[in-house]
């Protein structure tokens, strides 16, 4: 990525002027290839004294990118120019994992040499193993996740020199190979169940649904249709420009901080109910809500200003659209339901609510539609995962998005360590009296129970 010369900013920038003192700043604006084009407040600082304000960045380009294209009001995604629904269709996970890598399809050479380098890493370290040991059998799996992950800088010496591209590339390689395994592991331990080894005659979510539902006792077969949308599923997790595990991953790795404690930071960003962990907060909203008859209650309190509950599975900051990925992960659910036979009764009340919250004013609005945690759970559900795995499955399919941008990131010449500033709003100067403070009461008596 060039640093922005006159050749990418538009010929008529922005002026910002202060009114008072006459002075303006003249903010040039770069050009995107698709979307927004940017202010380049680079030097609105030091020009002005003055800071741009973003909470919660609604406004701001943290990076260029060349991964990952979301237009929320189209409700479009498209990966290296490739749109999703096409990706979720006619590709398949490892594919793809090649593209957000690589830029571009492999040739049939490639791919197939792609696919052998990540069959062959998906293997723990033995020493890494025991690890699990350490945890409680009903730890949350997402807290093994980032525990195991975060570990793995400890196991992986020889490929934490990412200045050097090989290094850089192995890095990436052994974590999209081994998240499965690890992901699998962390199943494994919570049902007490020994681990499952991979196998390398299988695809990437064959392996996974081997290592994760196989045991000693019995041979393991599964229906081709539900490793298609187990791979489908993965596909549409993969990556999603800026969200907030990528920019944490962003972000630690722009301290120069080795990938594998990056990928680690991403795992516990997405844990949040408000990212990835909405897709287990689904399932949950939907047996408190119990029955298509209570819908009319939770979407009043949806709707409350004073009460905190949300709709899990509605709204996204950037969709003010249908989230393109909840329409294939709905069919995909529906296919997998009907595959095992499974009728459940929280679908019925999912659809009702949906149905609904689609015809209401307040959701028409704020534009906020399903979004693709909506429908995760009932195919992670039906397939018997429980629903603490099912943001595991979620870091699992974003791990090359994390370490695709990670990488893009490493590779950018304009790379700086992220520093935001602040807006202060806390005391001015005052003296140091201790005497004043001594005639204080306490006001936290309350903690000190
Ligand atoms: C993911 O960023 C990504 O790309 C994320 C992701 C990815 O692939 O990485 O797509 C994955 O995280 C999807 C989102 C999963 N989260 C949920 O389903 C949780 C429920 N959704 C909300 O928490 C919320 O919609 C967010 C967090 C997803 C988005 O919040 P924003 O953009 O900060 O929007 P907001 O909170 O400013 O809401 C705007 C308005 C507010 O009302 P007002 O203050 O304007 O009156 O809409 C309301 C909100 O109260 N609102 C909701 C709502 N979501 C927003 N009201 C009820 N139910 C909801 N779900």
């Amino acid at each position: 990525m060039a640093d922005y010369e006159d050749k990418n900013t538009l010929e008529k920038p922005y002026t910002l002027f202060n009114n008072e003192t006459g002075v303006s700043f003249e903010i040039p604006i770069i050009k995107s290839t698709d979307g927004p084009d940017v202010l380049d407040i680079r030097k609105l600082h030091e020009e002005t004294g003055l800071f741009s304000y973003d909470p919660g960045f609604t406004s701001t380009a943290s990076c260029d990118s060349s991964i990952t294209y979301i237009d929320g009001n189209k409700g479009i995604l498209r990966h290296r120019g490739y749109d999703i629904n096409d990706l979720a269709r006619k590709s398949d996970f490892l594919e793809v994992c090649y593209l957000l890598l690589h830029g571009d399809l492999p040739s049939p050479e490639d791919r197939k040499k792609f696919i052998n380098v990540i069959t062959t890493h998906t293997m723990l370290h033995e020493q890494l193993v025991n690890l699990y040991r350490g945890f409680r059998r009903d730890a949350h799996p997402m807290a093994i996740m980032v525990g195991v992950v975060g570990a793995l800088s400890a196991f992986y010496h020889d490929s934490t020199d990412f200045s050097d591209l090989n290094q850089r590339m192995i890095a990436c390689h052994r974590l999209i190979a081994k998240i499965p395994t690890i992901g699998a592991m962390a199943y494994k331990y919570s049902v007490g169940q020994p681990f499952v080894y991979p196998k390398n005659n299988l695809s990437y979510a064959e392996n996974f649904l081997y290592m994760t539902f196989s045991v000693p006792t019995d041979d393991f077969n599964i229906n081709p249709k539900i490793v298609k949308a187990m791979d489908k599923f993965f596909i549409l997790h993969a990556d999603h420009e800026q969200n907030a595990s990528t920019s944490t991953v962003r972000l630690a790795g722009s301290s120069g901080a080795n990938p594998f404690a990056c990928i680690a930071a991403g795992i516990a960003s997405l844990w949040g109910p408000a990212h990835g962990g909405a897709n287990e907060a689904v399932i949950k909203m939907l047996e408190e809500i119990g029955d298509v008859s209570n819908i009319p209650k939770f979407i009043n309190k949806a709707k409350d200003k004073n009460d905190p509950f949300r709709l899990m599975g509605f709204g996204h900051r950037v969709y003010k659209n249908y989230d393109p990925r909840a329409a294939v992960m709905k069919e995909s659910a529906h296919e997998v339901l009907e595959v095992l036979e499974v009728d459940d009764p929280l679908l019925k009340i999912a659809l009702e609510l949906e149905k609904i919250a689609l015809k209401d004013s307040y959701f028409i609005e704020k534009k906020l539609y399903p979004n693709v945690d909506f429908y995760s759970g009932f195919m992670l559900k039906a397939l018997g995962f429980p629903t603490s795995m099912f943001t595991v499955l979620f870091a699992i399919g974003r791990t090359v998005g994390w370490i695709s941008q990670w990488k893009e990131m490493i590779e950018d010449p304009i790379n700086k360590i992220g520093r935001p500033r602040q807006l202060y709003k806390g005391h001015r100067s005052r003296e140091y009296q201790i005497e004043s403070s001594r005639e204080k009461k306490s006001i936290f008596n309350w903690l000190w129970k």
